[in-house]
């Protein structure tokens, strides 16, 4: 029998303990253990539920967990940062695995719970942390020992794909983020999904495995989508393209850049056809070549589901031992970042036009609002030019147009 301490008991925790339920006898039949949920941690021991439970497996104070010699492996999906940190580090060094789809957690302290669970030789694995449902941590673990790792991109977060597609359907900004809310897709603070903070948590965690040396979340340049308007979607559709948002890596010999960043792709690029709330991850290496994962990026029950992939991978002994991470000084290149950029301002006057017009390719629009393409230029000079115009943050569009 393998006992599990179940940490945090929200959208994720539902979805684990609803697959557990509904699936034991296969469990049971191909992992050869029985796998229960022995305890559960929660905030309010009073709150409903949404599915039927033993009252007496609840609890709000960790330490019956932590010292419970049965639960062998905790899980971890509280969302929170400070709280979790501490469960993290104090289950592995008491001796048990840890499993999480805390990105915001594992992205802080990648490193730190890496070096810890090999110091214990024990299991630190958070598959769920990065696309929902797609198996994309352990088959890029599996990479790096044949390949260098040149490129990692994708659309990583469900909520802002949710609402990109439902925009361009015609639903409004907000309509849309309220029902992605509603299916359980956002984070707590949406804020972290639309700003684009979610994604380069993930990217962060990608990057650093993929690049093999530490790439932190301060290393990622990050525009979100929290700005874009209805008129954005439509002069996007004329030229028969899409928008999402993309995070991205991409080592150079001398270095990397990273951002996250709204794309505009085209009919022919594999992202176009990535709707609602489905993710891609693109992976490119020097000898497997091009390789591409696609699938529900959020929800109770694809994320449930990658945690639970952890779990038996723990109970099987089917995860990859040692620690992965790399050592290697990357430099950071972000300042030569660069492309052709789709432009809203919704500030009009001479002054901006002209400005506008100067690094223009094409002018879209000069009346109330002022829309151009630009012409290839460093993105850096774009964000000081717009600085210098005092153009603040909610007040513009920019995408790069992409693939
Ligand atoms: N809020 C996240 C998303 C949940 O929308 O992708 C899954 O990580």
């Amino acid at each position: 029998m393998i006992n599990i301490g179940l940490l945090g008991f929200g959208t994720v925790g539902t979805g684990i303990f609803k697959i557990l339920e509904s699936r034991q006898e296969q469990l049971k039949r191909i992992t050869g253990e029985s796998i229960s949920i022995k305890r559960i941690l929660v905030k309010n021991l009073h709150k409903k539920r949404d599915v039927e439970i033993n009252l007496d497996i609840i609890t709000d104070n960790f330490d019956d967990i932590l010292t419970d010699k049965d639960i062998t492996i905790i899980i971890e999906v509280t969302g929170d940062l400070e709280d979790s940190y501490n469960y993290i580090t104090e289950s592995l060094k008491a001796g048990k695995h840890v499993v999480t789809a805390n990105k915001k957690v594992a992205s802080r302290y990648f490193e730190e719970f890496t070096d810890l669970a090999d110091k214990m030789g024990l299991a630190f694995l958070y598959e769920g942390c990065v696309g929902g449902g797609i198996p994309v941590i352990k088959p890029l673990k599996e990479q790096l020992a044949l390949n260098e790792i040149i490129e990692v991109k994708g659309i990583l977060n469900g909520t802002c794909n949710y609402i990109l597609t439902r925009m361009e359907e015609g639903l409004e900004y907000s309509e849309a983020l309220k029902i992605a809310q509603q299916l359980g897709f956002a984070e707590l603070d949406p804020a972290d999904d639309v700003k684009g903070i979610d994604t380069r948590r993930k990217l962060r965690i990608l990057g650093t495995l993929a690049l093999q040396g530490r790439i932190q979340e301060e290393d990622i340049l990050l525009r979100g989508i929290s700005s874009i308007k209805a008129v954005d979607i439509d002069y996007i559709k004329r030229i028969n393209s899409t928008v999402r948002l993309i995070g991205e890596i991409r080592s150079y010999e001398d270095g990397y850049t990273a951002i996250v960043e709204p794309v505009i792709v085209s009919q022919d690029s594999p992202f176009y056809s990535v709707c609602y709330e489905k993710n891609a991850i693109f992976l490119k290496g020097d000898n497997v070549g091009d390789l591409i994962f696609y699938g529900s990026g959020a929800g109770m029950l694809p994320t449930g589901n990658a945690v639970l992939e952890d779990v038996i991978d723990i109970i099987t002994g089917s995860y990859r031992n040692g620690n992965l991470l790399g050592t290697r000084k990357l430099k950071n290149l972000n300042s030569n970042i660069k492309g052709e950029y789709y432009l809203r301002i919704s500030k009009s006057c001479n002054d901006i036009a002209n400005i506008m017009e100067s690094i223009a390719k094409e002018i879209l629009c000069r009346d109330e609002c002022v829309v151009i393409m630009t012409r290839s230029m460093l993105l850096e000079d774009i964000t000081n030019l717009l600085k210098a115009m005092e153009i603040k943050e909610e007040e513009y569009f920019l995408a790069r147009r992409g693939e």
